[in-house]
């Protein structure tokens, strides 16, 4: 079985992101999760808060095949440093899927022997999204149910924390 890499700006992570790691760690030996910051979107959570997100999250599955990194730079870099073969994205609609599509067909073309695996979003989670998320938290509305539960309380308090200072 190949290593898998599911990329992305986890801002923060929700349930939709936990359900496709989930899935993925039933396909792949092992699974890397790794955040980075994207450039065209501005974050509320650094890094390493991210990650720890993910790590919560993670454990409290008890998922063993699943590593949360953080890296700068491109993806496929950051693939062929954990031996990767193969990028992860899930997808909620077609508008993700023309995006997802250049996306993979980028890195296809930075590195040829780089596969995408696309995993479709369940019905149940269509509606989530980091942005929505965030935008629920910054006005203190309920994120339940939207994030891990475990990391619920945490990203709660973040959010209106930001909400107040903007
Ligand atoms: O969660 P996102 O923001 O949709 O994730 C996008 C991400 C981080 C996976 C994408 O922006 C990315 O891979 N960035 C790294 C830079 C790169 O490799 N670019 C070339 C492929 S478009």
């Amino acid at each position: 079985m190949a290593v898998g890499i599911f990329a992305g700006s986890f801002d923060p992570f929700t349930v939709g992101h936990l359900d496709i790691v989930k899935r993925a760690s039933g396909i792949f030996e092992e699974v890397y999760v790794a955040v980075l910051t994207n450039s065209k979107k501005t974050s509320v959570f650094t890094k390493d808060e991210r990650v720890k997100q993910i790590c919560n999250a993670v454990e409290d599955e008890e998922i063993c095949n699943v590593s949360a990194i953080s890296f700068e730079g491109l993806l496929v870099d950051c693939a062929k440093s954990v031996g990767a073969t193969c990028t992860i994205r899930g997808v909620r609609s077609p508008t993700d899927f023309d995006y997802e599509y250049i996306m993979a067909q980028t890195n296809k073309y930075l590195c040829g022997e780089l596969e995408t695996v696309v995993l479709l979003a369940r019905p149940e989670y269509l509606h989530i999204s980091s942005s929505i998320v965030k935008e629920l938290g910054i006005h203190s509305a309920s994120i339940k149910g939207l994030v891990p539960e475990i990391n619920e309380s945490i990203v709660a308090e973040r959010l209106k924390e930001y909400g107040r200072k903007r």
